[in-house]
């Protein structure tokens, strides 16, 4: 992605090969703005050579507590999806395309807000390295930021939704929504909806075997 006019250079690129000295690095990362207000780095966590590699946009509140992605509200809708597709959670690598939470504050609440294009391109160099060193078959992005970060430019979701695209290299893209559209859903289209993710996910579960 483009250079980052008046950010850090991100250091992804000096760490060393493993999942494990990426979010060590990661952990320390001062190449834009969310660092400083967020508790800590949410790094991808999964196995070191899954076969499929779930992106979603940025940790929530209860992420950047835990400094695990995907464990709050939208991390249980996706874990319901995945087992309604027939994906073992432990068998993917679930990350995000940024890795610090952005939030403003309202009352006692933090309020997710949306990362910008230059904070999404400056985190991208750590997805980048974990597509690299995890090696997936199949990069499932999950809505509009991690579709950004992956492709580098932004795509309609649903115009491209619902088939594999190929990535780079032999692999292969799944773009969907993020499980959090399925919570903000008017309660009438959230069954259909939930079936349309499902049935999504199906197009991932083959890339497991
Ligand atoms: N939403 C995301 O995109 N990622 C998380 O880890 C949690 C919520
Ligand atoms: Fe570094 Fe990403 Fe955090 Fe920005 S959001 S400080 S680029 S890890």
């Amino acid at each position: 992605m483009k250079a980052r006019p008046g950010y850090a250079p991100n250091p992804a690129d000096q760490a060393g090969d493993s999942i494990e000295a990426l979010r060590e690095a990661a952990s320390t990362c001062r190449a834009c703005p969310l660092w400083e207000k967020a508790t800590q780095t949410v790094f991808g966590e999964g196995p070191a050579h899954a076969p499929i590699m779930f992106i979603g946009e940025q940790p929530g509140d209860q992420e950047d507590l835990a400094g695990r992605p995907f464990v709050g509200p939208a991390g249980l809708i996706l874990a319901r999806a995945l087992a309604a597709a027939g994906i073992p959670r432990e068998q993917v690598y679930v990350t995000n395309a940024v890795k610090h939470f952005k939030f403003e504050v309202r009352g006692k609440r933090r309020l997710h807000k949306k990362p910008v294009d230059a904070e999404i391109a400056a985190c991208h160099d750590w997805l980048r390295r974990e597509i690299e060193l995890v090696t997936p078959r199949l990069l499932v992005a999950m809505g509009a930021t991690a579709v950004r970060s992956v492709l580098g430019r932004s795509t309609p979701i649903k115009l491209n939704r619902g088939k594999l695209l190929e990535y780079a290299c032999g692999i292969s893209l799944l773009i969907t929504v993020h499980p959090s559209f399925l919570l903000r859903m008017p309660e009438e289209d959230k069954d259909e909806e939930y079936r349309r993710f499902i049935s999504d996910l199906k197009l991932a579960e083959p890339f497991l075997r």
